[in-house]
């Protein structure tokens, strides 16, 4: 496979995007230029600690008078009903699979995330298109294929990974809700032992995560620390590329 000539314009996703700007062609009908909002995404692996971590940040952005949008996967009211249906059913087939969850995204995107950015909010998004990108490649789907298919993206202006290695996150996950059907992968069929699929499947995603930090800027956050030392640093981060100039920018404590 060629990769595209410098002066062809890109069509998918990829790192080279400018922040903030669509990766490829985006939505040919709307324009997103000059928009005031701010689009930072919280990604990382099942269980890990992202809605945690986007409580915390929201309120404190929100005491910082900012207007914060939240959005994450499969919450596309079009979508969310025929998604739970089909993941219900432990049938879905990968493309199925993959299209349903660039469908809930475009919906999100057109419907909540661009208009709030163009209103001024800051979108605190709960995964991104890279989750997507992880579990449609660890079930096999060629890998340019889906960044092209992600082509009408936005590329956030923050990516945060909350990065865990699997020992550690499957303490966390046992201690919480447990392992459900499609957080263990099991329709990979890995085998019939959902803590060993867990295991595996996790694994996979974790090296799929790691294999895009590079090629998409993403500031990589240790998850494994105490909850407020994680928020700590990403006050700290949030706070100083939306203020930069500002002393004050600095992070109070989490707690
Ligand atoms: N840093 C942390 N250390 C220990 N436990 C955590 C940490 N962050 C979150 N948890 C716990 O792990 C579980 C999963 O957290 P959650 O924020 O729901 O994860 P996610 O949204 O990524 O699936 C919850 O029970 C939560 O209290
Ligand atoms: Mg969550």
């Amino acid at each position: 496979m060629t990769s595209p000539s410098s002066d062809e314009p890109n069509e998918g996703a990829t790192g080279n995007g400018a922040a903030g700007r669509y990766y490829g062609r985006g939505i040919p009908y709307l324009p997103i230029e000059g928009y005031p909002g701010k689009l930072i995404a919280i990604e990382g692996t099942d269980g890990v600690g992202r809605t945690t971590q986007i409580q915390l940040l929201r309120e404190w952005l929100e005491v910082r008078g900012y207007g914060v949008v939240e959005t994450g996967w499969t919450r596309s009211p079009l979508m969310q009903p025929t998604i739970e249906l089909a993941k219900s059913s432990n049938t879905l087939n990968k493309l199925t699979f993959v299209l349903l969850y660039a469908t809930d995204f475009a919906d999100r995107l057109e419907k909540e995330i661009i208009p709030a950015l163009k209103a001024g909010f800051v979108v605190l998004t709960d995964r991104y298109i890279f989750t997507a990108l992880a579990r449609a490649g660890v079930r096999g789907v060629d890998r340019l294929w889906l960044r092209n298919l992600y082509g009408f993206g936005i590329a956030p202006h923050l990516v945060f990974y909350l990065s865990i290695d699997v020992k550690s996150l499957i303490g966390r996950v046992l201690q919480s809700r447990g392992m459900d059907f499609w957080e263990s992968g099991m329709d990979l069929k890995h085998g019939d032992d959902i803590y060993d699929s867990f295991k595996t499947y996790q694994q996979k995603l974790l090296r799929e995560y790691a294999s895009m930090a590079d090629e998409f800027h993403f500031r990589v956050v240790d998850a494994r620390r105490p909850v407020d030392r994680i928020q700590d640093e990403l006050r700290r981060q949030v706070g100083a590329f939306l203020e930069p100039s500002e002393k004050s920018a600095e992070a109070t404590p989490a707690h």
